[in-house]
């Protein structure tokens, strides 16, 4: 890639601004200073921007522990994103959602550069479990463990079985493979068990990291990001 459209994409400035840093000679690769933005950088080369260097990689996949009260969007004229969570480095990478939880949801919230690893982790017929714990007004019982197995009918299509364990009466752990909107509030709702909270614990085969609080992110693992490869069936 040339060094100028790396610059930019990794967020140092605007493509006018790249410009004038290469021009200063701000830049080095490899121990010496480029002022070209056409030079085409080898894999691997080591950026260095004011003597600092730079991370080149531009492909990037996050963890976020999404708080309430933030949408689940790339923007908003108005509210708060999960994008407002991170820094400006990753807007310019391209770093976006996959899938979304609704502005009251907490939980993990996988966000990525890969707009093919989105697209396929929210496919229906990806059937990438997702595990929350819903808190319910009312007191859940058996029938409605055997109706989430059987299938919800909603108003406008039946919920694919899921798998419901009742951890107390108002308290619930359900695992769908679906993601519609509303999903897991309109089945509790069906049930006359309004759901008064809700927690995503786990997308397909990635945890809530327990050391991220509210509103925290961090870059998958190395491990982490194969396992979610594998669950998009694509090869990284
Ligand atoms: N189901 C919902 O109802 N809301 C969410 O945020 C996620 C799943």
């Amino acid at each position: 890639m040339r060094l100028d459209k790396l610059l930019t994409n990794l967020g140092v400035a605007s493509r006018s601004g790249c410009k004038e840093i290469l021009k200063a000679g701000r830049v080095k690769v490899n121990g010496e200073t480029k002022k070209d933005g056409a030079w085409a950088v080898p894999e691997d080369a080591k950026v260095f921007l004011d003597g600092k260097q730079l991370d080149t990689r531009l492909s990037r996949h996050l963890m976020l522990h999404k708080p309430a009260g933030v949408l689940t969007a790339r923007e908003d004229n108005k509210q708060k994103t999960v994008m407002d969570l991170l820094p400006g480095a990753y807007h310019a990478l391209g770093c976006m959602p996959v899938g979304r939880l609704d502005k009251d949801t907490t939980g993990i919230l996988i966000l990525t550069t890969d707009g093919e690893l989105a697209h396929r982790l929210i496919a229906p017929q990806r059937h990438v479990d997702k595990v929350y714990e819903a808190s319910v007004e009312g007191a859940l019982d058996e029938s409605d463990v055997i109706a989430f197995e059987k299938g919800i009918p909603l108003k406008d299509f039946t919920a694919m079985p899921a798998k419901l364990e009742i951890l107390s009466p108002e308290k619930g752990r359900v695992t769908v493979q679906e993601g519609k909107y509303h999903q897991v509030k309109r089945m509790f709702g069906a049930r006359g068990k309004p759901v008064v909270a809700l927690h995503r614990l786990s997308f397909g085969p990635l945890q809530l990291d327990e050391g991220l609080l509210p509103g925290e992110y961090r870059e998958l693992t190395k491990e982490e990001e194969a396992a979610l490869y594998r669950a998009a069936a694509m090869e990284k």
